[in-house]
Order: C-alpha cells, then structure tokens, then sequence
C-alpha cells in the first residue's frame, strides 16, 4: 500500500509556557513520569498510579468543535504519545514561585481545604478546570467535578466551600487562560498538521496516525500494535502490570473519530468521542442513561475515556455494554478500506475475546433511538457511590402491549458473566405474559440458566445472582408505578 500521510519524527506540544519537541521517548511514556522525573515539575503528586486518585490531575487543553477547552485528566495513566498538539497545564502554571497565589488556591487556603496537602494539587486543577467553564458552580457541579479527586484527611466540606468562594478572589474572565484563550489556541492549532507523528524504534515506537485512513492503513501493516484511545484502561497494563505493549497507535484525538450525529432515528458516535463528548447528547436521547453517565469513573475519566474504547476492551463489566445492547446498538469495524457491522451483542464472544480481526478497528458506534411508548432502565451497583467498577450492571428495556402483556423484552447484565450478556432466557419468560408480579417471580426463577456468577473482589456470586434478581423486580415496580405502594406496605 502506497503511504500517503506525510510522517514527522517529533512529537510536539506546549507545557505550561514551553514548547515541547520530542524525538526519543518510549511509547509507555506517561506525562506524569515526564512531568516529575523529566521536567522536575513535582507538584502533580502519584497517589495510586491508576488514575483512582486525582493527585496528579493536570489540564490538557485541545480544540473541541471550534474552541480551546481545557479538561482535567490524571497524568498518571495519560500517555505522552497523545498530547500531540495539546497544550498541557500543570499546578506549576498556577502562580510562579513565592508570586501571589492563584484565586484557588488563596480559596483553598482561607477555607482550610487542606491538611497533608498531597490530594491538594490535583483538587486545585479540578476547581480551576470547574472555573474556568463556570465561576459560580452549584454545590452539585461542585461535587461531580472533584468525584475524581480523593481525600483523605480533610474532609469535602471545607473545599466545597473554597470552590464556591474562588470567584470572590478573583474573576474567570482575567484568568490568563481564559483572556489569552484566542492566542493559545492559535498555538495550538499551529502544531496540527495532519502529518502521522512516529518517534522512537520497534517495540518502543510511539504512532500518532495523520487521520482514520491513515490509521487504517498502519493498523493493517501492523496488527500486533496497541490501538490507545483514552487509556483509562490500557494505561493500567503499564503502570500496574508492566506489560510491554508497544508499538502503540494513539487514536483518541483522530478527528475523524469524534463525530456525534442523530439521524434516520438513530444517533452515531465516532469511537473516539469521549463520556464527556457524548454526555450531553446521550442524556438528552436517552435521559434514563443520565445516572449511569455520570457515575462513569470521575470527571477525569470521562473526559479521557472513549465509547469505542469501552467496548472494544471487551471488559465483562464495562459501564455501557449492557444498556447498548438493549437498545440494539451495533459497531462498525474497519479493516484497510473494508468495513463491517457488528451487533453489539454479537461483539463480545469470551473473556478477553472479541469479534474483532486482526488489524481491525471500531470506527463507530450507532446506537438506535428508543420508540415511544418503551421503557428503558440501567442500574450500576458498586461499593462507594462515584468513582468505581461495577459489581454489576443490568439494563432493562420492555414493550406492554394494549393488552397488558409483554410485547418485547430485552435484559442485559455486566458482571454477571465472562462478557456482558443477554438474559436470554429471562427475556423469554416475559414476552407473551402479563406484566405483573407472577409474570416477574417467574421470571426471575429463569436467571440461574443465564448466568453463573463469579464471586470476586467486588461481589460474591450470591449478592450478584440476588441483585440481578432485584434489579428486574425494581424495574418492574418503576415501570408500573408500584414503588410508592411498596414502600407504604414495608413502612
Ligand atoms: Fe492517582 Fe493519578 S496518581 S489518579
Ligand atoms: Fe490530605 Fe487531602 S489533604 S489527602
């Protein structure tokens, strides 16, 4: 195949003021070991090293549908390979040495929202993250902006307080991100040149494809590389199980990726689009996905983790397998030129392995929307609130006929099985049966020939078969406005 991309041997972006050029790094490279280890910059401290933490949260600020936005990630599990054309900020940017602090970090200080202060570098990024896009946050965007950000000893209270005061030390608008956002984003945009970025040798390369056909053609060359979008996973095979997982293609800022439409009754998201991309769109078509959304990881996640990356890690409890495949969502795969659709609940054939080729990629994911008149649930059960993985995730789609019985029927369950997976046999006790509670007791019986749960760190096999159980009587009860007489009846 004839090359058509031209390839730049230099990976570039800005750091805080400094222009970044580099031509020797390895691709498992992550910013935070450049940040403290070559940069000396040691304010973004390592708490966990696997992105759970946010102490070593910075912003990265890259061009979103025609603006500069800056988003928090953990540099921890942030690869170097995918801030190409980025512009990194770091606490250090904040305020220069002895200087006047920053509006949020005078806040933080007043407030007395810190003691050991090793959370606090990651916390002040979040707020300022949070104030930048809205200098008056309500307590609740308050607490989802720092659901990524962990803290042990002081206590939220104090730095809740401190986010709702920042605007008093100072206004977002003078910030200099905000008032030089035209000329930092020129910068930035200089440093695009759709040119395929490759630094470094064999399995140390690092490739940053010029567009999708680009990718395309590298992917089929090499099918043995690590596709990385958002590494909210694959940034853990480093950084806890020191796999070597190069040569790796960074495709989580491939425009071609990041598309968003609804049409013909259906919405479809580039594999690239992050939770963050998608939130806004998928909770307006699917409002009972609102929940789920924002208890995927924290803010952070969200904003680096992908739609396509979630699925094509083929994790049994990935956050969105089971609600798209209840709404009947299918992926389009591309191999060299040739592309394919898969139905997503085909997509997943065992633990650890997928429908998917050698040297083939999701290109999209096209998710039909919901007809009127069905209902539509998702429930994720974890051990703290934010923040965590699924010790199971069930999702819940019928059609009651006039008569009353069920028209339809389509249940789906992570963390139930080796993949995330239909209850197949569940479904079938339902269809043609009214919708009641005999209907349900029957059903529910029917879950045993479905799964077999394992018992884990996260939830023994008797909690996940009883909450799988109670998650389709809840359901029912939601959907049939029976909820309010079941608590009566228990009080
Ligand atoms: Fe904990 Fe990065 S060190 S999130
Ligand atoms: Fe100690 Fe937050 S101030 S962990």
């Amino acid at each position: 195949m004839t090359r058509l991309t031209e390839v730049r041997n230099t990976l570039r972006f800005i750091l805080n003021d400094e222009d970044i050029a580099l031509t020797d790094v390895p691709a498992t490279q992550t910013l935070l070991d450049f940040l403290r280890l070559e940069k000396r910059l040691r304010g973004s401290k390592e708490g966990c090293a696997e992105g759970d933490c946010g102490a070593c949260t910075v912003l990265v600020g890259r061009p979103r549908g025609g603006e500069l936005i800056y988003e928090g990630v953990t540099a921890c599990i942030t690869f170097i390979g995918s801030l190409d054309a980025a512009h990194v900020v770091t606490i250090e940017h904040l305020s220069a040495p002895n200087g006047p602090l920053h509006p949020v970090q005078q806040a933080m200080l007043d407030f007395h929202g810190s003691q050991c202060g090793f959370c606090t570098p990651g916390i002040v990024m979040s707020l300022y993250g949070l104030w930048m896009r809205e200098p008056y946050p309500a307590t609740t965007e308050i607490e989802r902006a720092l659901q990524g950000n962990l803290c042990r000893c002081t206590g939220y209270s104090p730095i809740v307080r401190a986010a709702k005061a920042i605007s008093t030390y100072g206004e977002a608008k003078k910030d200099p991100l905000v008032a030089h956002r035209a000329a930092i984003k020129a910068r930035v945009t200089a440093l695009r040149d759709g040119k395929r970025v490759e630094v470094g040798e064999g399995r140390d390369r690092l490739i940053v494809p010029g567009n999708v056909d680009d990718l395309a053609e590298i992917y089929a060359a090499e099918p043995g590389a690590t596709l990385v979008s958002g590494a909210t996973d694959v940034g853990l095979w480093v950084t806890k199980f020191m796999r070597d997982i190069g040569p790796m293609i960074f495709v989580g800022e491939l425009p071609g990726l990041h598309h968003i439409e609804a049409f013909g009754g259906a919405l479809k998201l580039g594999a690239a689009v992050t939770y963050a991309e998608a939130a806004s769109v998928i909770t307006q078509h699917f409002p009972q996905l609102n929940e789920l959304w924002y208890r995927i990881g924290g803010d952070q996640v969200r904003n680096m983790g992908t739609v396509g990356g979630n699925i094509a890690n083929g994790s049994p409890i990935g956050d969105t397998p089971p609600a798209l495949i209840v709404l009947g969502a299918h992926i389009t795969l591309r191999q060299g030129n040739e592309r394919r659709d898969v139905k997503l609940k085909d997509f997943f054939i065992a633990y650890g392995k997928q429908d998917r080729r050698p040297g083939e990629f999701i290109e999209s994911v096209t998710i039909p929307l919901l007809p009127a008149g069905e209902h539509f649930a998702c429930y994720k059960l974890t051990k703290r609130r934010d923040e965590d993985i699924s010790a199971l995730c069930g999702a819940f789609r019928v059609f009651i006929n006039e008569d009353g019985k069920v028209g339809m029927a389509r249940i789906a369950f992570g963390g139930m099985a080796a993949t995330p997976r239909r209850a197949i046999s569940v479904e079938e006790a339902l269809v043609g049966k009214p919708w009641n509670a005999a209907t349900i007791e029957a059903a529910v019986a029917a879950f045993p020939v479905d799964f077999q749960p394992i018992s884990d760190m996260r939830a023994s096999a008797e909690y996940r078969m009883l909450a799988a159980r109670n998650l389709l009587r809840r359901f029912h009860l939601e959907t049939t406005g029976s909820e309010a007489r079941l608590v009566r009846e228990v009080a």
